[in-house]
């Protein structure tokens, strides 16, 4: 199967999902909207096609539709977010209905949007996570395809949890992405 990865950072997921590529999946293409997305050096590094632009200027409608444009000349089939930090439009989604999923860092339902890490402590949770869901038109919504959890230690601030459950999503991401392209 043949999976575009869109990236605004980082890029450590990305990485997990490059490196855990077999028969099942392969990154044809990365794309971000910040071009100077460390991630994105290394792709470029490693040889991957990448994409990138900014929409700053020239518009949601047309930013997107140039994305879309990329992703299909790279032959991709699904896309896997992976720390995308710009919502996608409707139109954007239902073009591509149920084959975007995205990575989130908390046990969803709970804790959409931001600030996940953070959140779950004040509530004085004791254990955490990561989910990867299908991507809907609602933020963050989408059918769960798995979950991984960390238990959340009484010293834990939002960075040394952060750290602990971003290793969980390198070892959910592909394991999930692989029985997700089955489909
Ligand atoms: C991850 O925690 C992911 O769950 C969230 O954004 C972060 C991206 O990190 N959506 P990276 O860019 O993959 O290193």
């Amino acid at each position: 199967a043949k999976v575009a990865v869109l990236i605004s950072g980082r890029g450590s997921n990305m990485q997990a999902l490059v490196e855990h590529a077999d028969d099942a999946y392969e990154i044809v293409v990365v794309a971000s909207d910040r071009p100077s997305a460390p991630g994105l050096a290394w792709a470029i590094q490693h040889g991957l096609p990448t994409f990138a632009l900014s929409p700053k200027g020239i518009g949601k409608p047309v930013f997107e539709a140039a994305l879309d444009g990329a992703l299909r000349e790279a032959g991709a089939e699904w896309i896997a977010l992976a720390g995308y930090m710009r919502l996608l439009s409707d139109e954007f989604v239902a073009k591509w209905h149920g084959r975007i999923v995205n990575i989130h860092p908390s046990l969803l339902p709970k804790y959409k949007g931001l600030d996940t890490h953070a959140r779950a402590i004040a509530a004085g949770d004791t254990v955490g996570g990561c989910s990867v869901h299908v991507v809907t038109e609602e933020l963050d919504a989408g059918e769960v395809l798995g979950q991984r959890e960390v238990a959340i230690e009484s010293d834990d601030t939002a960075e040394t949890l952060a750290a602990r459950v971003l290793e969980a999503e390198h070892q959910l991401y592909p394991a999930v992405l692989k029985e997700f392209v089955r489909r």
